[in-house]
């Protein structure tokens, strides 16, 4: 049985992600920043497939914490899932704060996510990162707005290439844009419902044919 840790399990399209990881068979690690809502987590999906781990991607000592909770564990596929929009206004208007609390979350909280977990994901025979990132990153489609948000995620692709030049922990490394997905983050008038949202991620983590290194947007390559 293959095991998927996704990060930001517990709620939107992490959730979905371990819904349908569940369903396929996996073993599924939810990791979230708050115990209560993973209990709650775990409490909808009444399933012996999954369970919990702490883990705020912010913080070195609770990234640190969770791999000693999971080092015996071998991780088939690591998901850098979790992350937050930023306000939607220009650079030259933006919180200083914010700007770096969303850089800190949404990229290098997936950087150390995934050095940490290294000798886990080098037990696998076929490990697998997963970058959710989002289409506002691609410099084909930058725009007008949420620049820390775009920087983040535009960063996060580069760290996609980096691992793959690199073959970090022997992993395939992919970032996708999920599309404009109904979440907390997306809002009500997203075009898209989890479940969609959720199915070419997991597409990655299981498809045979998926290129290392490249950006995905509905089981297609897109630009970067
Ligand atoms: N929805 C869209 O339209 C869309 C489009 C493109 C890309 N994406 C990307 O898809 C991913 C999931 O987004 P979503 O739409 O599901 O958003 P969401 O509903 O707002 O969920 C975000 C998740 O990230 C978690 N999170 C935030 N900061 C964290 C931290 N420091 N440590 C651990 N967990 C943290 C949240 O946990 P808490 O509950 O504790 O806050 C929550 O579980 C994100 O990376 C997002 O950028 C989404």
């Amino acid at each position: 049985m293959k095991t998927v840790l996704v990060t930001g399990a517990n709620r939107g399209i992490g959730e979905e992600l371990c819904r349908q990881f569940i369903d396929e068979g996996f073993w599924v690690i939810g990791a979230g920043r708050s115990e209560e809502e993973l209990e709650k987590l775990k409490a909808r999906f009444n399933s012996n497939h999954l369970e919990t781990v702490v883990m705020d991607i912010s913080s070195i000592q609770s990234i640190m914490r969770a791999t000693g909770e999971l080092r015996d564990k071998t991780i088939d596929i690591l998901i850098n899932n979790a992350g937050e929009l930023s306000a939607s206004s220009k650079l030259e208007d933006s919180d200083p704060a914010e700007t770096m609390r969303i850089l800190n979350t949404n990229f290098t909280g997936s950087v150390l996510v995934a050095r940490a977990f290294v000798k886990q994901l080098q037990k696998s025979e076929d490990p697998r990162i997963i970058n959710v990132s989002s289409g506002m990153g691609s410099r084909s489609e930058l725009g007008f707005g949420y620049g820390a948000y775009r920087l983040s995620k535009a960063a996060l692709n580069l760290l996609t290439i980096q691992m793959d030049q690199e073959n970090f922990a022997g992993a395939k490394v992919f970032s996708v844009c999920p599309g404009w997905v109904k979440t907390r983050m997306g809002g009500s008038g997203a075009s898209l419902s989890v479940a969609k949202g959720a199915e070419g991620i997991v597409w990655l983590a299981n498809s045979p044919d998926a290129e290392s290194g490249k950006f995905y947007r509905d089981k297609h390559i897109i630009p970067w």
